[in-house]
């Protein structure tokens, strides 16, 4: 199973690239298009599929090739975005039924693994947050009442399963982890023998709504009636890149002491926090460890977040080997709501799932249960509270749009001070960077063997300066998250096309 990146996660070790039955898109119109072979799509396709809708999923590599094979795949009825803050947002009803539509999250994916028989090493844990100073402490305390106002018990607890100091926690049952990319085979499988058309290498490059949506794609065009994005960010420029923020997130899977694998799913309330938990893989352990997150192309030094990652965790467990290092990208919302349902601009036959922030395991179900309401059934009761045609002014919205408007000036401006080389021979081995050489503005990458890659590096989205991800040895944008490889090749939308190769007379 192929990434978005140089880094193999855990899940990829696992799973070989899952081979579809189908070859060539659909010569007929058909029900529903979704787009995006993540763990929001699949569920999705296969949910409308099993409700009588005849359906396609396109993706434009393989799937699990994006955030679901990077996942750390804590599935919670908790988020990053509080229960008080969304009450507090949104009103105390949008806080029960946000709880409401998690706990129906779950047990979509509980029940998709007992109908479909998809071994994917499902269990239930207990999940522990705790405070570690008397800030942490107030956020901690705000964080369970809230949950407690809407109708979830975090009592607190004297005992962690991990051997840190704390202060203060907090437990809440009936959490759970899986072996996402397990399940996303198990999901493709059960699709396809519904019916269900499952095209890999298929990206969709646009879309026109007619009578019927006509889409085209890498392997020519096709109808339909209804089309689902499920890639996050929809490609092209459209509302959600204003509205979602591109943050990338670090994973090492490691092999401690026998005694210290968590048998739950540990969180500390850090800014940026950081999660733990134990996977057995092919019988073996591993403690999965992630957090350091930070925006997608802000930061020069990507790779230093494993170190530092290894280093904290080494300060408190025995870590006997580093086997995984993996970084994924996600999408956070303006106001910490996701945005499911309609998209912005287009007919009610359009629909998009984005903003999932870190909890895109829980969200990819409640966006596949909403999905199946509205399409099979005419009508959601969790449309409003994730509608994508909210806008809703929350503390820090300012704040994120002149975010936005400083991102592109920002990186316009770079465009235009990049530093000069004289020669290609500044860029060292193992070394990426945007230069000015011979009065072009170009992107530098020399890989060990000591072959140079020269790419254009005016994003194709919407033209900000491309930034190296030393990390992933891949150009991200740091305006609304596009990502390429060192051949310009595009891994991430929004944007739809590649960088072009630059030919250097040296
Ligand atoms: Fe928007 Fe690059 S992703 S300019």
């Amino acid at each position: 199973m192929n990434r978005d990146g140089e880094n193999e996660s855990l899940w990829q070790f696992t799973m070989p690239e899952y081979v579809p039955k189908h070859a060539h898109l659909p010569t007929t119109p058909i029900d529903v298009v979704v787009v995006g072979g993540g763990i929001t799509g699949l569920a999705t396709a296969l949910a409308l599929q099993k409700g009588g809708k005849k359906c396609a999923l396109l993706e434009s590599h393989n799937i699990g090739f994006g955030t679901t094979g990077g996942t750390t795949a804590h599935l919670n009825t908790f988020f990053d975005t509080t229960y008080a803050q969304v009450a507090d947002r949104f009103g105390a009803e949008s806080a029960k039924l946000l709880l409401q539509a998690a706990e129906q999250a779950l047990a979509l994916i509980k029940g998709n693994i007992d109908t479909y028989q998809i071994d994917c090493e499902f269990e239930y844990k207990d999940a522990y947050l705790f405070a570690q100073n008397d800030d942490e402490i107030r956020q901690l305390e705000d964080l369970t009442d809230g949950a407690e106002r809407a109708g979830l018990q975090m009592p607190y607890t004297g005992q962690l399963p991990v051997t840190l100091s704390f202060e203060r926690a907090a437990v809440v049952s009936n959490q759970a982890q899986f072996h996402p990319a397990k399940y996303i085979y198990g999901l493709a499988k059960a699709f396809e023998e519904a019916g269900g058309v499952l095209l890999q290498h298929c990206m969709v490059q646009s879309f026109e709504e007619k009578e019927l949506i006509e889409l085209q794609t890498a392997l020519g065009s096709l109808k339909t009636k209804q089309l689902i994005w499920a890639t996050h960010i929809p490609s092209g420029i459209n509302v959600f890149s204003f509205r979602c923020a591109p943050y990338r997130s670090y994973a090492i899977a490691v092999q401690v002491a026998p005694q210290q694998y968590p048998k739950a799913l540990v969180y500390d309330l850090q800014d940026p926090y950081h999660y733990y938990r134990t996977q057995i893989v092919n019988g073996e352990p591993y403690l999965i460890f992630g957090g350091e997150d930070h925006k997608t192309g802000h930061d020069e030094h990507a790779a230093d977040h494993f170190t530092n990652l290894e280093a904290y965790l080494r300060q408190y467990f025995d870590v006997q080997q580093v086997c995984f290092r993996w970084s994924s990208q996600y999408f956070e919302p303006t106001d910490g709501l996701a945005y499911i349902g309609h998209m912005p601009g287009h007919s009610e036959n359009v629909f998009v799932a984005t903003g999932f922030g870190g909890n895109g395991m829980t969200y990819s179900h409640i966006a596949a249960n909403l999905f199946s309401d509205v399409i099979l059934k005419g009508r959601s009761q969790y449309s409003e509270v994730f509608n994508p045609a909210r806008l809703k002014p929350v503390t820090g919205f300012s704040n994120f749009i002149k975010e936005n408007a400083d991102v592109v000036k920002e990186f316009i401006g770079k465009r235009m001070s990049v530093q000069k080389i004289g020669s290609l021979a500044a860029i060292a081995k193992g070394e990426g960077r945007v230069v000015s050489y011979e009065g072009e503005t170009v992107a530098l990458y020399r890989n060990m063997n000591d072959e140079l890659h020269a790419i254009d590096p005016v994003c194709k989205h919407a033209g900000c300066i491309v930034q190296w991800n030393n990390a992933e040895k891949t150009w991200d944008c740091p305006c609304h998250g596009a990502r390429y490889s060192i051949e310009g090749t595009l891994l991430t939308g929004p944007a739809t096309k590649d960088l072009e190769v630059v030919k250097l007379k040296e």
